[in-house]
């Protein structure tokens, strides 16, 4: 399939979940596997996708749960992270801070809170559901250092070294251009800036059959790729000092099948020399 195949199905796919929750239809919104199980208790790398429990979404096990407090209802039930990226990133007041797939805004919406008033928060995504979503998350707030950007990540809407910091969440394992992702994040980082992300990743190759499924692709699945080939080409387009920082089985919300290697959800982090 084209690459822009692939963001078309995974446009659909995240559009659909956006128009659920104003529609009051949302069940399970999972960016894995479209399951929702999930044991982890943990706020560091997490193997969930989905919340577990009543609120399939709310995504609690990611965050400590205090870190919530306050956010519209529409932010945390649109919670499709892996991990909690925002907590290790290590934000300062008065931070250009930039979400790499933004959803429903929540990632921004605690980052907004440690940068404070001087600090300033901008979520890209490509989808337009989403985009609506986050912006009526950032009235619902009056967060007025939060602003939401349509655009693809592998070609961002976002001026060369301005940003302190990148966050993404769950969302470059979608990409059919992993490379150019790394390329543009390097791009608008100012000398100095940081990278933090949560993201599916494997040990090992999906079998080609296996990735040709586009709908598992969508569902945070085959697109992700092996741990040392994501850090490489972060280590191709300049990153330096790249740290795994903890990786969370993912199988029980992805559950294994032949051609299938090892899923985790990790956290990463980087920097711009
Ligand atoms: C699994 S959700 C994660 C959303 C959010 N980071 C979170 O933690 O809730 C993936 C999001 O990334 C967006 N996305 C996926 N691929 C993208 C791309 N190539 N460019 C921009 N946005 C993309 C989708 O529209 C969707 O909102």
């Amino acid at each position: 399939m084209s690459d822009e195949s692939i963001h078309d199905v995974v446009r659909n796919r995240y559009g659909a979940i956006a128009r659920a929750l104003d529609e009051d239809t949302l069940q399970k919104p999972s960016c894995c596997g479209g399951t929702s199980a999930s044991t982890s208790t943990s706020s560091s790398a997490s193997a969930s996708c989905c919340g577990e429990g009543a609120e399939c979404g709310t995504n609690s096990q990611l965050y400590d749960m205090s870190l919530l407090e306050g956010l519209p209802v529409d932010a945390t039930r649109l919670s499709l992270g892996c991990g909690d990226p925002v907590s290790i990133a290590n934000l300062k007041v008065g931070d250009t801070v930039l979400d790499l797939g933004s959803g429903g805004g929540i990632d921004c919406f605690l980052a907004a809170r440690q940068v404070g008033e001087t600090g300033h928060v901008i979520g890209v995504d490509m989808t337009p559901e989403m985009l609506k979503k986050a912006r009526a998350n950032k009235a619902k707030m009056g967060a007025d250092n939060v602003e939401f950007r349509l655009g693809q990540i592998e070609a961002l809407p976002v001026a060369d070294q301005s940003v302190d910091v990148i966050m993404s969440n769950c969302v470059i394992n979608l990409s059919p251009d992993k490379k150019s992702v790394f390329r543009e994040a390097y791009r608008v980082l100012k000398q100095g800036g940081r990278v933090s992300i949560s993201d599916i990743v494997t040990e090992g190759e999906f079998s080609p059959e296996l990735r040709a499924q586009v709908d598992q692709w969508a569902a945070c699945v085959t697109g992700a790729i092996d741990v040392q080939e994501y850090t490489g080409l972060m280590r191709e387009v300049g990153f330096v000092d790249i740290q795994v920082v903890d990786k969370a089985d993912a199988s029980e919300i992805i559950p294994p099948q032949t051609g299938m290697p090892r899923v985790f959800s990790a956290r990463i982090t980087a920097r711009k020399p």
